[in-house]
């Protein structure tokens, strides 16, 4: 193995790879923001960058193997002239040290509470130093950030991060910490930029959104506050967490019309006995109830939910809990993944762990449950007529792509541009898009 690598030269283009969540997405927009700032200039597609940020995921599977490899690959394209590589997010927060000792091609570490001293830690690097930062401390990274300045119609904005529910098999308390609430003000500044910036759609982030609070000041205030915005159009948010649900957030579904019909509420599995071991604190019908209330508030709202398969100890019978849940909601949309033990975490070392193809045919089977059901919600909306918020081209000469108050991916043909409010009614459902006939420009 070759020593450490200097770099003694300062790298002038960048590129920042995001792996994993969509805050992993923000976070992303947010230090190429700064490194902007710094002077640096975003590599063109094709153009080798001086500077690679690797912005990783912890959450599930292979993810440190995953980051070696890229390392590998990027030390080895560079040849002669390797790019800096920069670890970033959940996996440098988790196994820092041991990247820093295990790949020399590394020149710095920054954690997903850190990544403001991102533009120091360069200079460090270009010094021959190679720092690490995975310090922790609430909020001081958003107050050090550049002011935005860019924005398509739709844009994340973190309003909360981490997560004290310590779920037995995640790793999102260790990775990004205790839970933190963004100050209102603040929030509300950054969501004017991004608007004036040309955000037509918001969506609050958070690893447990819901949970967002200042004070006297709950999350629906939150976004009522944001929904006075004349200029913006819709407001989403994700992920919520079941306990942290309130009355006053349902009201806000039947009351506040840019509140987007639809709600990402995880449940994990449908057997108590699962939910217990996962301490998920809450039941299959506690969950099911919630569903009731905001159905009752919102009767078209799109449910969108997380399952693991396949956690240790989960019987057949138990996991066949889990298909009665999904057939009881009926899914717009949901996200299923197996099980994977995560270092550190007390589910990796419980007894019972599951044979991969038991895992693999449970997953097979759930999918299967969810596709059938996403179809039927997509053919249940034909016929309808909402709002697309445009997005982008669609892929044949004419047609664009947005997004339905449900979620869905709507491409449809006919006069409009990028960030366009349409009129369009819904006349072919696929699984996974739908196609409309374009009514009339609704507003821009
Ligand atoms: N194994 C599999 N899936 C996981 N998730 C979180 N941790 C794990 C794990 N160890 C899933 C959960 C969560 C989503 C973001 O990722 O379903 O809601
Ligand atoms: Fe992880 Fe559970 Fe927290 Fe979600 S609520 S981030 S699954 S610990």
């Amino acid at each position: 193995m070759p020593g450490p690598m200097p770099h003694p030269r300062a790298p002038e283009t960048f590129r920042v790879k995001s792996f994993g969540c969509q805050m992993n997405v923000y976070d992303g927009e947010r230090m190429s923001e700064l490194l902007g700032a710094k002077g640096l200039r975003a590599a063109s597609d094709g153009e080798e960058a001086d500077l690679v940020v690797l912005n990783t995921c912890h959450i599930r599977e292979k993810a440190a193997e995953k980051v070696y490899s890229d390392i590998g690959r990027l030390a080895k394209a560079g040849g002669e002239n390797p790019p800096m590589i920069a670890v970033a997010g959940c996996v440098a927060q988790a196994e820092g040290e041991e990247i820093m000792a295990r790949a020399p091609a590394v020149g710095l570490v920054v954690g997903p509470q850190a990544y403001h001293r991102l533009p120091e830690m360069i200079d460090r690097a270009v010094r021959g130093e190679r720092p690490a930062d995975t310090d922790m401390p609430a909020n001081a990274k958003f107050a050090a950030l550049p002011a935005r300045r860019r924005s398509g119609p739709t844009a994340f904005l973190t309003v909360q991060e981490g997560c004290d529910k310590f779920c037995t098999y995640c790793v999102v308390p260790y990775t990004r910490g205790a839970e933190i609430s963004r100050p209102f003000n603040d929030l509300l500044r950054e969501a004017e930029t991004l608007v004036e910036a040309g955000a037509r759609e918001i969506t609050l982030l958070g690893q447990n959104v819901n949970a967002w609070r200042n004070d006297a000041i709950g999350f629906d205030d939150l976004i009522r506050e944001l929904a006075k915005l004349p200029e913006l159009q819709r407001i989403r948010y994700t992920t919520s967490h079941p306990n942290d649900v309130t009355d006053g957030l349902i009201r806000a579904h039947a009351e506040v019309e840019k509140l987007m019909p639809f709600l990402h509420l995880p449940v994990q599995s449908g057997s108590d006995r699962v939910l217990k071991a996962m301490n998920r604190s809450h039941t299959a019908l506690s969950y099911l109830k919630v569903l009731e209330r905001y159905r009752a508030a919102r009767p078209d709202i799109a449910l969108s939910g997380d399952f693991i398969v396949g956690f240790p100890g989960e019987t057949e019978a138990e996991f066949e809990e889990t298909l009665r849940l999904v057939d009881a909601v009926g899914y717009a949309q949901a996200f299923s993944f197996k099980y994977s033990p995560r270092p550190g975490t007390p589910a990796a070392s419980m007894d019972g762990q599951i044979a991969p193809e038991v895992m693999d045919e449970r997953l097979q089977r759930l999918q299967a449950a969810l596709n059938r059901d996403q179809l039927a919600f997509n053919r249940a909306s034909l016929g309808k007529r909402c709002q697309v918020l445009v997005e982008r081209r669609g892929k044949l000469p004419g047609q664009w792509l947005g997004k339905s108050p449900w979620l869905q991916s709507v491409h449809f043909e006919g006069e409009a541009g990028i960030g366009d409010l349409v009129a369009v009614e819904l006349t072919q459902a696929g699984p996974n898009s739908m196609h409309g006939q374009l009514l009339e420009t609704v507003a821009t």
